[in-house]
């Protein structure tokens, strides 16, 4: 079977990172695996070209594609275009129009570098947790959302936390799903102490656990312990899955367990279709255009790589490609091959491509 992926490399280190990746694929076509790419710009590189963040040639083949592979966007060259054509918009398209609202964000600290954690090696080495935020609904889009100045001068804002049950629901078995695959726990994250969406989402959740997923060991947890949890015993958990806001914090706080923000990986899903069972989906780092660095060959492919890796599992079911990727990035890592943002100071560190070429190696040889 041939699987198709739309790269898009975008800005920045973007481009840099994206080339380790389709070394990759290129690996893995040689063993036998059918990928077919292509390329499209976005971002400031689709505003240079087009004067657009994305063209709708790039939005035609990101909805034909299998998966999309998206590198970053922005920097200072585009900070005063028209805000409707800024690079960041090209994403928030493709979010909106693939329906893209699961976010997965895996924690992960690997052995070799449980000392970059910003807690004590005990406390996180070997730690693997998933974090499922709901990227569409909550507080970012309910209406009403105005900021209003009153007749007296002072002003008022509001924004509106709004969830539908459907809303709730879907989410929900996409984190019994990702549970069942690995160690058969969901934390669910809310605040239903004090909010009415809190109490909907624990409901609903609680309903399709009870219907649908009985074997799977659930938790109901208040978001601002889940903050404190997270920082004291993170290896507690397993898939915790949270809404748009509170993920937005609980995976920024996770992040910051596991190192490097270029070590940090993360995939967008969209609906299952009913018909071939198939769904949509972005995979891209975590980081942006790191502009300070680009063009210097000193960015860490592994966010990158990683998120490639999050495509085979999560898009293709290949498992065991998957997992083979894995091992080959760990043994890379306990190897002391690491690019300058991961190298403990007063080591060598190697660039972009060379640690891409180690994780080629590698797999060649496992
Ligand atoms: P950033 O993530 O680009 O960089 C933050 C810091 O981390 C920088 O010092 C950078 O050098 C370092 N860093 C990031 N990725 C790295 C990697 N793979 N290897 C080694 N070091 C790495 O965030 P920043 O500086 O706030 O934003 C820069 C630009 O990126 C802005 O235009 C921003 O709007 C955009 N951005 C785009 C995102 C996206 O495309 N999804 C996400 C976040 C920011
Ligand atoms: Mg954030």
């Amino acid at each position: 079977a041939t699987h198709k992926l739309l790269l898009l490399p975008g800005d920045g280190i973007g481009p840099e990172v994206m080339r380790e990746v389709e070394k990759l694929v290129r690996w893995f076509n040689a063993r036998g695996l059918g990928f077919e790419t292509e390329t499209d710009l976005v971002g400031g590189a689709a505003y240079d070209a087009h004067k657009v963040s994305i063209s709708e040639d790039a939005m035609k083949r990101a909805q034909a594609a299998d998966a999309v592979l998206f590198g970053a966007v922005g920097g200072a060259k585009w900070d005063n275009v028209p805000y409707a054509v800024r690079p960041e918009a090209g994403l928030l398209r493709l979010r909106k129009d693939l329906g893209l609202f699961a976010n997965l964000r895996p924690a992960i600290c690997y052995p070799a570098l449980a000392d970059s954690s910003s807690l004590k090696r005990e406390v996180v080495e070997g730690l693997d947790i998933m974090i499922v935020r709901e990227l569409t609904g909550g507080v970012y889009f309910g209406e009403p959302k105005e900021l209003v100045t009153l007749e007296d001068g002072s002003q008022r804002a509001v924004d509106t936390q709004l969830y539908t049950t459907g809303e709730i629901e879907r989410i929900t078995r996409v984190a019994f799903d990702l549970a069942k695959k690995r160690r058969n726990k969901v934390s669910s994250a809310e605040k239903s102490n004090v909010m009415k969406t809190g109490v909907l989402w624990r409901q609903v959740v609680s309903k399709i656990h009870k219907a649908e997923f009985a074997d799977v060991q659930l938790e109901h947890v208040l978001a601002d312990n889940c903050a404190m949890q997270l920082v004291r015993n993170p290896k507690q958990f397993d898939v915790i899955v949270t809404d748009n806001l509170f993920g937005d914090i609980l995976s920024d706080i996770a992040a910051m367990l596991t190192g490097s923000l270029g070590m940090l990986p993360s995939a967008s899903l969209g609906a299952v279709d009913p018909v071939t069972g198939s769904r949509k989906a972005l995979y891209e780092p975590v980081h942006g255009s790191a502009p300070d660095i680009a063009g210097k060959g000193l960015a860490n492919p592994l966010a990158m790589i990683g998120s490639f890796g999050m495509a085979l599992r999560y898009s293709f079911g290949l498992l065991d490609e998957a997992d083979l990727l894995d091992k080959a990035t760990a043994n890379v890592l306990a190897s002391g091959t690491r690019t300058k943002d991961i190298a403990p100071p007063g080591t060598n560190a190697v660039g972009t491509q060379e640690l891409g070429d180690a994780i080629v190696k590698e797999l060649n040889a496992l």
